[in-house]
């Protein structure tokens, strides 16, 4: 398996807190990685880091062989990473189109903005939100608003796309959904790195889960072997497994999520 992304001791500090702690981890070419751990256990930040949205205060990341620790985000864009973002941020004034066309503009040099529409109303099709293109951003659903953020993750050609709670707020019908395009990207070779609290979604789409806690790595293995550790259990698991069992009437997805 051919290594995309190499994180060596990546550290990140605010002020005080330790959001990343000494991280080191490897993502192989054609994974779907879940990346798992309680609220606050510094998911995010993590994929800002390597992103380039926050410093690494210490440590290295290397996408394909290349060191992009000091990178900024229209440089990591550029060279084929993208993220959905947990907080949907649409511009609400312009078409759902002009949105993910500036998604295209951003991360790729050269296009011009009629190229980029282009590329835009393909992926807005592969979402299935080609009947809203023309819509202003800010008159779509949050479960749409999803699904434009994800047609803009996917408008700027990445080979590695970080997955940021794509399926919070969804009723069964749209995490299903969510799931086969999820797939489909996969299988079209994109390497992706899945933030997601429906434990559902995890055993069913992951190859592979790393769990954070307190900003460090407590386990990594396949879906199964990660539910059935102990140590993950006590620090996120037993905690949502106990929830499931007070929300009887809620449905199989919603019912998982933290
Ligand atoms: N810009 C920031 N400034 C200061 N502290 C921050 C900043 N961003 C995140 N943090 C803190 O870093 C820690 C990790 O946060 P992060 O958002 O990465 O967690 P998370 O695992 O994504 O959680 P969630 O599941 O709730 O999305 C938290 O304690 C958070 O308050
Ligand atoms: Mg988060």
């Amino acid at each position: 398996m051919v290594e995309v992304l190499q994180l060596q001791k990546v550290a990140r500090r605010f002020g005080g807190l330790q959001a990343v702690q000494n991280l080191s981890l490897s993502i192989g070419g054609g994974e779907i990685l879940g990346l798992i751990g309680p609220n606050g256990a510094g998911k995010t930040t993590l994929v800002n880091v390597i992103t380039g949205v926050h410093r690494a205060s210490s440590g290295r990341v290397i996408f394909e062989g290349r060191d992009i620790t000091r990178l900024a985000p229209y440089q990591t864009a550029r060279i084929g990473i993208a993220r959905t973002f947990q907080i949907v941020q649409p511009f609400p004034d312009l078409t759902v189109l002009d949105n993910v066309a500036a998604a295209a503009l951003f991360s790729q040099k050269g296009l011009n903005p009629a190229q980029a529409r282009e590329i835009a109303a393909a992926q807005l099709a592969f979402v299935g939100l080609d009947k809203q293109m023309n819509q202003y951003a800010y008159s779509l659903t949050l479960a749409m608003r999803k699904r434009l953020e994800l047609a803009k993750a996917v408008a700027m050609k990445p080979r590695l796309l970080f997955l940021d709670e794509v399926n919070a707020g969804l009723n069964s019908a749209e995490v299903e959904h969510a799931m086969v395009l999820i797939r489909e990207l996969a299988a079209r070779g994109i390497t992706i790195v899945l933030i997601e609290h429906l434990m559902q979604v995890v055993m069913n789409v992951c190859s592979r889960v790393v769990v954070l806690q307190n900003g460090a790595l407590i386990a990594d293995g396949s879906p199964q072997q990660v539910v059935n550790d102990p140590l993950v259990v006590a620090a996120y698991l037993g905690q949502k497994y106990a929830q499931l069992g007070k929300q009887k009437n809620t449905g199989p997805t919603d019912a998982v999520e933290a």
